[in-house]
């Protein structure tokens, strides 16, 4: 036989790294042929056809350079080889058997190979994959995805959407963060806003169509307050959602104005997106409004125009899939429900209290739970402790399982971290821009008239008589706090304390 190449590229270690170059090389080839004829796009199968098998490939050259080393060592030092390879005779029975069986194997080696990965690589794609592999990490994401209302919609419909553009993006920044948790080096928590999301027009919009409209929805909300009785009251509010198409059908509302028939562009202070010192709106004639928050002292001549971002569903709907919830909405829908007795003394503000603790570790914030509402019923009613156990228990369990949702001390995930942008009570929300203080050069107002968003149907207090109209009654805030409610913004009371 001649050889092509010189002699020291023939020898055992070279010959096993060539084959595992040309496996792992053939499986990538493999992998990426069905990516391409499959008609979904499976973005998470990178880790395997761009990790993993690439890793195998860089083994495999490794170990044949290695191998080529070492034989031009032996072969300077006069060590050479009878022979390179087995010899194989055809002729004889036994080697004929051997290479029969030989060749038999490395073919059912190969399909097994072939299907392992198939399989590996299946795998990627499903929800578990993306929220239990990387677990402690994007354990918050996962749990909230799971109760939110799109916990049938994959992770990776609303993180990367179709097409090869994003794809391939999405496949440079997941090599990252395999290297970020293999090497602990990601941020705790997770940050937020993703700097790099894709617009929702990719994934967002392939759902829901932004012209539709959605018509006006009542929503009724349900509170108690902190006092020994947990005074109970509630709202209705008919939110103004609407949307629409001209050439379709009516058209009004918040999505309407905020989406589609302007083009909103406004200019973030911080990372979080929650100082808006500037805005613009271009309406369809092409008009703009400049409106600059009056009273910020942001210098508005350091505007850095590259930061502008044009408003999309997610500037309001940030928070669509991983929910934490503000401790006192989550104790209030669970009083609604019954969850909680309503008529324990004081549940209200002791569930509240007990959430809110800084706790280490989860198993800690659970105990503590426990021992810190016993504690305040067998002090301060003991009769109630004694005869209502099965109700302050009850609450125990429901107080734990919202902490568990909600709260992860390992992660440093709660409400306080990750501001929901729909509405304006616990977080900044709407009142980012219309606060009232926004105003443009001609003197227009971004208006926090009640009405603007919202028409204030109905407002039912324990002893009073249900307040009720059609065209908006006029708030009452729960407790005499005179009129701050109309100077101050909501989420200064009611928000995280800065
Ligand atoms: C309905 C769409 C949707 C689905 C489904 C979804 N996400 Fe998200 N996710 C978002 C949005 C929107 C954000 C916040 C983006 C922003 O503010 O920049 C986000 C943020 C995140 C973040 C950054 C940290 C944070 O909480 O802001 C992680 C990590 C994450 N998602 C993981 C996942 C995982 C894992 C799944 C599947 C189990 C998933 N997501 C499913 C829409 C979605
Ligand atoms: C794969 C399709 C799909 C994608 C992608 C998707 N959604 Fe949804 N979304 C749904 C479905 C289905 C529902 C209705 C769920 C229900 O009512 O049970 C829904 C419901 C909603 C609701 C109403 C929630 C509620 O409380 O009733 C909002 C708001 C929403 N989606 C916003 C978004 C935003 C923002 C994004 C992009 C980050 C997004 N969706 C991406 C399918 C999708
Ligand atoms: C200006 C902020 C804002 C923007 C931008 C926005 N929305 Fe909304 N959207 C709202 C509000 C407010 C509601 C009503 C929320 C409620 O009922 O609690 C809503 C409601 C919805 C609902 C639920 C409707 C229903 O009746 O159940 C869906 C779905 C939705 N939006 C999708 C989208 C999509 C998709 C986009 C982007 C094309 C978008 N929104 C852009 C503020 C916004
Ligand atoms: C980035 C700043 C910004 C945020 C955040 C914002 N808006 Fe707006 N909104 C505007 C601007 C600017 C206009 C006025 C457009 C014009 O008429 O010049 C507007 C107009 C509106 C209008 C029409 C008002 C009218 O007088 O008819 C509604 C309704 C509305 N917004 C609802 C909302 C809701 C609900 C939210 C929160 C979910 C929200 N907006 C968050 C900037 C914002
Ligand atoms: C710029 C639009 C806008 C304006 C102005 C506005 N609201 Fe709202 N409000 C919202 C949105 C959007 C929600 C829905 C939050 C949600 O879906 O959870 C909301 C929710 C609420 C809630 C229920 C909050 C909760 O989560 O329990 C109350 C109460 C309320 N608004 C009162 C008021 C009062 C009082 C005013 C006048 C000072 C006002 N709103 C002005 C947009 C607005
Ligand atoms: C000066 C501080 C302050 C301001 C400003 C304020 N509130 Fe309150 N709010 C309170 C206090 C105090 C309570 C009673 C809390 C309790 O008993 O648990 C309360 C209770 C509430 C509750 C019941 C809360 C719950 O979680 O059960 C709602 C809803 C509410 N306020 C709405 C609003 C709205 C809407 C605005 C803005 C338009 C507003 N508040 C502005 C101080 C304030």
């Amino acid at each position: 036989m001649r050889k092509k190449l010189p002699t020291y590229f023939y020898n055992p270690f070279s010959f096993s790294g060539y084959s595992i170059s040309i496996i792992s090389f053939g499986l990538i080839i493999f992998l990426t042929i069905i990516e391409l004829l499959s008609p979904e796009t499976k973005p998470y199968m990178g880790i395997i056809t761009f990790i993993i098998l690439p890793f195998f490939l860089v083994v495999g050259i490794v170990l044949s350079v290695y191998g080529v080393v070492r034989e031009r060592k032996r072969l300077k030092k006069g060590i050479s080889r009878a022979y390179l390879l087995p010899l194989i005779d055809l002729n004889s029975p036994k080697h004929r058997k051997i290479a029969v069986r030989f060749t038999l194997g490395l073919i059912f080696f190969l399909l097994i190979s072939a299907f392992v990965t198939y399989k590996a690589y299946e795998f990627t794609e499903t929800d578990e994959f993306c929220g239990t592999i990387c677990h402690s990490v994007m354990s918050p994401e996962y749990s909230a995805y799971e109760f939110s209302p799109h916990a049938r919609v994959k992770c990776v419909e609303c993180h990367i959407g179709s097409g090869a553009e994003w794809y391939i993006r999405s496949k440079l920044s997941g090599a990252y963060q395999v290297y970020a948790v293999l090497f602990n080096t990601y941020t705790k928590p997770i940050e937020t806003p993703i700097v790099n999301l894709r617009p929702a027009q990719g994934t967002c919009e392939q759902c829901h169509w932004p012209k539709h409209f959605l018509g006006e929805k009542r929503r009724e909300f349900t509170y108690f307050l902190s006092d020994e009785r947990n005074t109970r009251w509630s709202i209705n509010l008919l939110m103004k959602t609407g949307g629409g198409n001209i050439e379709a059908g009516p058209t009004s509302g918040i999505h309407w104005h905020m989406n589609i028939s302007y083009k909103l562009m406004y200019y973030p202070s911080d990372r979080e997106r929650q100082d808006i010192p500037w805005v613009s709106a271009q309406d369809t004639t092409g008009k703009v409004t400049i409106y600059k928050n009056i009273e910020s002292d942001f210098n508005f001549a350091e505007m850095d125009s590259t930061k502008l971002r044009r408003m999309d569903c997610i500037d309001c709907h940030n928070r669509p899939s991983h929910i934490y919830y503000n401790p006192s909405s989550s104790v209030n829908l669970a009083m609604v429900q019954g969850w909680e007795n309503p008529d324990l003394p004081f549940i209200k503000s002791v569930s509240v209290e007990a959430l809110e603790k800084n706790y280490s570790t989860k198993v800690i914030a659970l105990d503590s739970i426990s021992i810190f509402v016993e504690d305040f019923y067998s002090s301060n009613y003991p009769d109630i402790f004694r005869n209502n156990k099965s109700d302050i228990e009850a609450a125990i369990k429901e107080i734990q399982k919202i902490y568990t949702r909600n709260y992860y001390p390992s992660m440093g995930v709660s409400w306080k971290k990750f501001p929901n942008n729909i509405g304006h009570l616990y977080y900044k929300g709407c009142f980012r821009c219309h606060d009232g203080k926004h105003v443009s050069d001609d003197g227009k107002v971004l208006s926090r008239d009640c009405n603007t968003c919202h028409i204030i149907l109905a407002q039912k207090f324990e002893k009073d008589a249900l307040r009720i109209s059609l065209g908006g009654i006029d708030y009452k805030h729960p407790v005499n706090i005179g009129a701050a409610w109309k100077n101050t913004n909501c989420y200064v009371c009611h928000g995280v304390e800065e």
